[in-house]
Parts: structure tokens; sequence; C-alpha cells
């Protein structure tokens, strides 16, 4: 038996057999708009109300942003601040891509990578955090110009983060949302999972579909799911809804 974190959301958990399987490092790809921001922030919601301490590193957007954000999308979730309040969910008010914009050479990008790994691992410990989300990776491969110093960071990020025994889902931009035309990178194999968030459509109604492309140590599905952003939170419609396994 594999050790599962539930995301939470039931469709995903579907999707997952159960959930994701403990000490993963997940990537969450998808377009813009697709929804990476707040799946991961609900996963992140729900644990921290099971009683999981969660912590949010918010790389791209002002931390009261995604918070904001939250709240608007989700009307129904009226206990948002009330659980940050309680310290189980910690929206990280760091800025540290700040001081990578500010690096001018290679060392200066590995001395300052070097020292927001440092900040995510204490934060971490701090805040005893078993579930992490860094909203997004794409943002330090924008900072850090040299593409094989990007993927050897990124391994780094991906090895800390399983030394501390964490359950992440990492965000990335998708370069095409669309499925057909869905391209991989090596920095996309050094993942334990691999979620895709899809746009697809018609110029009148945008469809969102929910794959897992990729996710070590237990079986998953194989089908695409439909998907909505609803005020209670994300509704995943998985195949496994509808035909047991
Ligand atoms: N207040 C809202 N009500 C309903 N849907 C919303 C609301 N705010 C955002 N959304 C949906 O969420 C999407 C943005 O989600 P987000 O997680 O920020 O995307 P990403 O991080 O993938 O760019 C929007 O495209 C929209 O579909
Ligand atoms: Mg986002």
């Amino acid at each position: 038996m594999v050790d599962r974190v539930a995301t939470g959301i039931s469709g995903l958990d579907k999707m997952f057999y159960g959930g994701i399987p403990a000490e993963s490092q997940v990537l969450l790809t998808g377009g813009p708009g697709a929804g990476k921001s707040l799946l991961s922030f609900e996963y992140l919601y729900r644990n921290a109300k099971a009683g999981n301490a969660s912590i949010f590193f918010a790389f791209e957007e002002d931390p009261e942003k995604i918070i904001e954000n939250a709240k608007a999308a989700f009307t129904d979730l009226a206990d948002i601040d009330a659980i940050i309040k309680s310290g189980r969910l910690v929206v990280d008010r760091e800025e540290p891509t700040g001081e990578l914009i500010s690096a001018t050479n290679k060392d200066e990008d590995l001395f300052q990578f070097g020292s927001i790994m440092t900040k995510i691992e204490s934060r971490i410990s701090e805040t005893k955090a078993t579930c992490v989300v860094i909203d997004s990776v794409s943002i330090l491969g924008i900072m850090v110009k040299d593409v094989g110093t990007y993927r050897k960071y990124m391994l780094a990020l991906i090895t800390n983060l399983k030394r501390l025994g964490v359950t992440s889902i990492m965000t990335m931009e998708m370069e095409n949302p669309d499925r057909n035309k869905l391209t991989f990178k090596p920095e996309h194999f050094i993942f334990d999972g691999i979620v895709a968030l899809y746009q697809t459509g018609e110029s009148t109604r945008r469809v969102l579909t929910a794959e897992i492309l990729k996710i070590r140590g237990t079986k998953h599905s194989f089908t695409t799911a439909p998907y909505e952003i609803t005020p209670s939170g994300f509704k995943i419609f998985a195949a496994e809804d509808i035909t047991p396994y």
C-alpha cells in the first residue's frame, strides 16, 4: 500500500486512486487562466482543514492577491481567512524572486538560487508543513536565463523537497494549452508526477480538461476529465465516477 496525501478535491483524488503518493513532487502544468494557482491553493486549503500544515510559496503574484483571488473564486469556502489565521495554511510573504532578477551573472544566479532554496527549506521547517505549493517554477526559468542552469536548479529543488519529505505541487506555464501540441522538455521528467490542465475549444466556450500524464508508484486515471472552477472549489468529472475500473 502506498501512503497517499488526498488533495481533498474529490475528482482529482479519484484520478489518483485515492490521492497523491506521499512525498511526491508533482508538476501542475497548464496555460494561463487554466486554474493552476487556484487548484494548488485548494489542495493546501483542503489539507490545512484536515489538519496538515501547508505552505504556499507565491513567486508570481503578491501573496495577498493569491488569497484575494481564492476568496473571490471560492465564495462558498467561507473559512479561508480563519484557516489562514489558524496558521495551518501559510501563504509565504517573502518575495525571493526579486533577488534573482537582480542577479547579473551565473555565479550570482547560483548564489541567489541557493538563498531561495535556504529560505524555502527554513520556512518549511518553521511551519512544519507537509503540503507545499510553489507557484510557479516557470518564473525561475525566466530569471535564470541559461536553460542548463535552470534544469540543474530544478533538480536541486526537487531533491531538497523530497529530502524534506513534503508532498508538493509546483506549477508551470504550458507553452501551448492544446493537448495535441503538448511537448516535453527535460525539466518535466524530473518530477514524480505531471498533471496537465488543457483549454480547448470553440471560440464561444472554453472547455477545460485535466489529465494525469504520469505519477510514480501508483496507477492513475488514463482519461482526460472535464473540470469547472465553482464557488465551492474545483469540480473534476473523473471518468472513474462513471465507469469503475
Ligand atoms: N471570481 C471568479 N469566479 C469564477 N472563476 C474565476 C474567478 N476568478 C478566477 N476564476 C477562474 O480561474 C481562472 C484563473 O485561475 P488561476 O488559478 O489564476 O489560473 P492560472 O494560475 O492557471 O493562470 C480564470 O481563468 C477563471 O476561469
Ligand atoms: Mg497562476
